[in-house]
């Protein structure tokens, strides 16, 4: 199928702290391949001109990865900027304009959730919509009724080959290599399964808090904020099928599948805290009830995984930065119990570095006992090459869609965590700075105990 590329990138929330701290950044690098040779439209309500969109482009870049100056120059001059509130409809008719003769716009909603609609049946009015697609930021509403009612409004304006529904985790290597380690080696597809996984961590901790975005973090939360999108991307590539083509939809049909296999949480299997001073936050409720950190257990009803307990950890002001995934397999029914014998595990470090490792029993070399050690398959140290969002945008505009969730993916996500959402369940206090609220010991923890990343991997 011939697929095109959009002739323009229309992005909505162009004055916004999303826009400086990783649209801008990925519009450069996007310009410096080469994959960016299109208008650039912002569109804002900040009583800006387009003078001023360029010198946020530029102190944008300087804090956030730098200026490259040739591609610098020639974002600025792709750049269009069109001021206006999104329920006017003026705004559109003035971006209709500036889009001129374009006719296969890419309009990126790079707004806060509650906008999307609003600017979506504005996009339609205006004759915005003909031959465009759409992409948009995650959340992707704020539970299951709300995003089953933004996915009518979007396929009341875009057919869904036209929608990509971002979710950055996806535009990330690591995430991706970790499918590629799975079904390329011979190893490991024998052992990955409930006869040998005895249990599945998931760990993304963050040991900052929010940055200034108190005001969108008190409405999410962290379940809405990572859970149900970017830690459900990385527990569908853990557990799926092989996909018997790489094409999006064989991929994107296999991860539906893990999802649909997931009964709904139970208040029982979440512990949510809050750090310690984040009701202080600019924006933040003095009385917020919103999770900065949750662990939760759930099961996979499959074939493949029935019994075997997958954990879910997150949190802001953790010990350290990182996201990683420990597979524990089972003890073998050894005859050299008692000799200090760890169990098997895997384990994918996805950032900040990428490890791919296998802790393994030894003999230690003078004592008559086991010592652990861990065979690496792997150590990419630091950053990548490219940006998730500069590969997603890229993706979208080329109109490849394997990057993205589809719409009976979302729904299925937000299925399995609605309950908890709606449950109300406690919140536990937590010291920043610490592993979490100490509940999770007696509530949610994985037998031998959560695996705790450290910065030096
Ligand atoms: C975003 C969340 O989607 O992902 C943030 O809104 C989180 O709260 C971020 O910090 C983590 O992504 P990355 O790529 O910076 O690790």
């Amino acid at each position: 199928m011939n697929v095109s590329h959009s002739d323009a990138l229309v992005f909505f929330g162009a004055t916004g702290d999303l826009a400086y701290k990783k649209i801008f950044p990925a519009l450069q690098a996007m310009v410096k391949r080469g994959h960016l040779q299109v208008p650039v439209v912002g569109v804002a309500k900040a009583g800006w001109k387009l003078a001023q969109l360029q010198a946020r482009a530029q102190e944008s870049l300087e804090k956030h990865g730098g200026i490259d100056p040739a591609a610098f120059e020639k974002l600025i001059r792709l750049l269009h900027y069109v001021d206006g509130d999104y329920k006017d409809p003026t705004t559109f008719q003035s971006l209709r304009k500036e889009l001129g003769a374009v006719q296969e716009p890419a309009h990126y909603l790079a707004i806060p959730p509650a906008l999307f609609s609003t600017v979506v049946e504005q996009l339609a009015k205006s004759g915005c919509t003909m031959g465009a697609r759409v992409i948009i930021e995650k959340p992707f509403g704020h539970d299951l009724f709300s995003a089953q009612e933004l996915n009518r409004t979007l396929l009341g304006a875009f057919d869904e080959k036209a929608i990509f529904r971002i979710d950055h985790y996806l535009g990330k290597r690591p995430v991706h290599s970790m499918l590629f380690f799975r079904f390329s080696n011979e190893l490991l597809e024998p052992i990955w399964n409930r006869h040998h996984v005895e249990s599945v961590q998931i760990t993304m901790a963050e040991n900052f808090g929010v940055q200034g975005r108190g005001a969108f973090y008190d409405q999410t939360g962290a379940i809405r904020d990572v859970v149900q999108n970017h830690l459900f991307q990385v527990l569908a590539n853990l557990a799926m099928e092989p996909p018997v083509r790489t094409d999006s939809e064989s991929v994107r049909d296999e991860k539906v599948k893990v999802l649909r296999a997931i009964p709904p949480l139970e208040p029982k299997d979440v512990v949510r805290g809050q750090f310690r001073g984040y009701r202080s936050e600019n924006g933040v409720a003095p009385n917020s009830q919103v999770e900065t950190f949750v662990a939760l257990q759930l099961q996979i009803d499959s074939w493949r995984w029935r019994g075997v307990p997958f954990y879910i950890r997150t949190g802001k002001c953790l010990p350290v930065t990182c996201t990683e995934v420990l597979v524990r397999l089972h003890q073998p029914p050894t005859m050299y119990h008692g000799l200090n014998l760890q169990p098997n595990y895997c384990r994918f470090r996805i950032s900040p570095d990428v490890i791919l490792a296998f802790g393994m029993n030894v003999m230690a070399p003078a004592e008559e006992i086991g010592q652990s050690v861990e065979l690496l398959a792997c150590h990419h140290p630091g950053a990548e090459e490219m940006d998730a969002y500069e590969r997603v945008l890229g993706d979208a505009m080329a109109g490849d869609a394997s990057l993205f969730a589809r719409e009976d993916y979302v729904e299925e996500a937000w299925r399995i965590v609605d309950p908890v959402l709606k449950a109300g369940t406690p919140l536990y206090e937590y010291e920043p700075g610490s592993w979490g609220p100490r509940e999770i010991n007696q509530k949610v923890s994985p037998v031998g105990g959560w695996y705790n990343p450290t910065v030096e991997g």
